[in-house]
């Protein structure tokens, strides 16, 4: 059974001031009070204590493992729209919000997609807004129940509308901007009345004004908090169009034959008000909606619907089979079942087959490069680009380098095959390889001048290589541990974790010596003090080369780590020159010396005692 959250938002764990950058007041902020804690401030206003799950997308997925959810559709809160701002303001700060949200779900091993926002008070840029985010890999969008004074049978509004209907957008209404403040003052009445009540206009709205009629049934669109109080007051309204000529709108229906053109969320927070709800709209139209991880929210997310006396089918339908509906995930190839949502498979969109494009996820990828200089300077997409080519190198060398440690591990327990040595050192060749191009890497770099980089170095402070967490973990996991250097990931907990579970795992220097030892090749004496240990260690890689004859597969392995080495530091080297070239010698912006400073790492080696072999050999 697939379970889908589909109401939930998120926040970016930071963004440009946008005050500053549209030079008017009250964008909202976020301020990081404590770790993994933080208020959204309108202005100078709070607004909202968050958490941070809100950014954090491991958080997500431990909280989501926790309740037993699959996937959520994540949305940016209302406070966001910006709908009454100018819409060149509205439009960009949709993009900054849209991207961040693709960069979170990026994160989220397929289990977190994505609605977007858009500059609704704009068609023509909400049209085109909704279009490139739907390329981008977002599955519809997220809208405010009213733009202004105007309702969602607004002419534009229903032309935007028309258009997710030929997009394959799925449509989000949350209500916002609620109506009569002034008299809802305290006891967070605005959330609790004014919500529910705009969310039954944005329908009745809908419905009266023939706006159903007009819009393809194709449409899918859902109203948030169960619909607001529309489902407990529809008979009233069904009432009164029956009975008052004038309360008869232009729609071609009376109100109950429209509740097969939208679906309500789950979030009513009652087993009776949710039975209710599911025996006025039908099992069909009722999916989980959470809140989370707003205070307001769902706090176990599903428990309700669980706990519920709803029948299994009823049940399964409201988890999860709505939603792939809704957000357009159902498969719809004969035979294949429609509630198969694998973790972390593609998601495909209804009836398209893989792509080169869906595939390698181009569209994301090529979303994820915000240069942060304004106006934009040329030379900084460079500078993104070829980071982001490192990393995703990074991410394939760890991924190596782990299979490589794997094998040694085995190799020790079975000193009689030879398949392990042997892919160790294939690995290792791969390895080498794309450390190569990592060292060559730098010349594209080389060709930005020292003024065009200066012209946009102050906007990355205070970012630095020191927070390069996979690099870091390269360095961990060949055997350089050092805890002091933790501290530059302490901004990025998860980061942090995963770096002090590398120094607590065996490094691959840890598993091939322990692989020498294993074949009896390497005897240290219990009591051996850290000299004569690495004195040990290197007479046995000594002996290894001394019996080419016998050791060819273990000799070819110690080759490609004493090459893999010799890359590494001249990947040192060079990053050292390019810094030179650059920057000179004045510090670096994470508040170290500079290339003096980066100097000093050029002694360290992964394998000293393969070096130390070599020595041993001339003697
Ligand atoms: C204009 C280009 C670059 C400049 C000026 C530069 C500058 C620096 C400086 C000054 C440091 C020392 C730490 C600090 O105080 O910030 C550093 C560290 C680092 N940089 Fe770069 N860098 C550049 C490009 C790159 C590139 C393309 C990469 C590729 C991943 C990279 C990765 C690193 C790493 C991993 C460290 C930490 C090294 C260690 O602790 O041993 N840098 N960089």
């Amino acid at each position: 059974m697939s379970v889908i959250d589909i109401h939930n938002h998120f926040f970016p764990r930071a963004w440009p001031d946008l005050a500053a950058r549209y030079g008017t007041p009250n964008w909202p902020w976020i301020k990081h009070t404590e770790p993994g804690k933080a208020e959204i401030m309108i202005g100078d206003r709070f607004f909202r204590h968050i958490y941070s799950a809100c950014w954090d997308p491991q958080k997500r997925l431990e909280e989501m493992d926790r309740d037993g959810i699959e996937m959520q559709a994540l949305s940016a809160t209302p406070v966001l729209f910006g709908y009454d701002r100018p819409v060149e303001h509205a439009l960009d700060c949709a993009q900054l919000f849209n991207d961040a949200a693709l960069e979170l779900c990026a994160q989220g091993k397929g289990r977190l997609r994505s609605l977007c926002q858009v500059p609704l008070q704009d068609v023509d840029a909400a049209c085109k807004e909704l279009s490139r985010c739907m390329r981008a890999g977002h599955l519809g969008v997220q809208i405010g129940n009213h733009v202004g004074e105007k309702n969602l049978d607004d002419p534009g509004i229903v032309t935007f509308l028309h258009h997710c209907a030929d997009e394959g957008a799925a449509v989000l209404v949350h209500p916002w901007d609620m109506f009569g403040q002034s008299r809802m003052p305290k006891y967070m009445m605005p959330w609790t009345v004014g919500m529910p009540a705009e969310t039954q206009l944005g329908i009745v709205a809908m419905i009266l004004s023939g706006t159903f009629d007009k819009l393809p049934r194709s449409l899918r669109i859902c109203f948030a908090h169960g619909g607001g109080s529309f489902a407990f007051l529809l008979g009233r309204l069904q009432n009164a169009w029956q009975h008052h000529p004038v309360a008869h709108g232009v729609s071609e229906l009376a109100p109950k034959d429209y509740l097969n053109r939208f679906y309500v969320d789950s979030a009513v927070f009652d087993t009776l008000a949710l039975k209710y709800l599911v025996d006025t709209m039908g099992a069909e139209r009722v999916m989980l909606g959470s809140d989370y991880p707003f205070p307001l929210g769902e706090h176990h997310v599903g428990e309700l619907i669980r706990t519920s006396d709803l029948s299994q089918h009823t049940k399964s339908c409201l988890l999860g089979e709505n939603a792939e509906e809704f957000l357009g995930l159902r498969a719809t190839t004969p035979g294949q079942s429609t509630a198969t949502i694998k973790r972390t498979e593609p998601i495909q969109s209804e009836g398209h087959p893989l792509t080169y494009s869906s595939y390698l996820r181009v569209p994301e990828l090529l979303q994820l490069q915000h240069p942060q200089s304004r106006p934009e300077h040329h030379d900084e997409l460079l500078f993104i680009i070829v980071h982001q080519t490192y990393e995703l190198w990074f991410k394939e060398l760890l991924h190596d380098l782990d299979a490589v440690v794997a094998n040694l591990q085995d190799a020790g327990k079975n000193p009689e095959s030879h398949d392990e040595v042997y892919e160790a050192a294939r690995l290792l060749r791969r390895c080498t390889e794309i450390t190569r191009v990592l060292v060559e890497q730098f010349t594209i770099l080389e060709t930005m001048l020292p003024t065009h980089f200066l012209a946009f170095r102050g906007k990355l402070e205070p970012a630095s290589g020191f927070q390069s967490e996979q690099f870091r973990e390269l360095e961990f996991l060949c055997g350089l541990k050092d805890e002091k250097m933790l501290r530059y990931h302490r901004p990025t907990p998860e980061a942090h974790a995963q770096l002090e579970r590398r120094l607590k795992e065996p490094s691959l220097h840890d598993v091939f010596f322990e692989a020498l030892h294993a074949m009896g090749k390497l005897q240290i004496d219990r009591d051996a003090g850290e000299r004569e240990r690495f004195d040990a260690r290197a007479r046995a890689v000594l002996s290894l080369y001394r019996d080419e004859h016998s050791n060819r597969d273990w000799i070819d392995v110690c080759e490609r780590l004493t090459e893999f080495d010799e890359l590494v530091v001249g990947w040192r080297l060079r990053h050292i020159q390019l810094v030179e070239r650059v920057i000179g010698t004045r510090m670096g912006t994470g508040g170290s010396a500079g290339s003096s400073y980066l100097k000093l790492t050029l002694d360290k080696k992964f394998f000293p005692e393969l070096w130390e072999a070599r020595t041993l050999l001339t003697e």
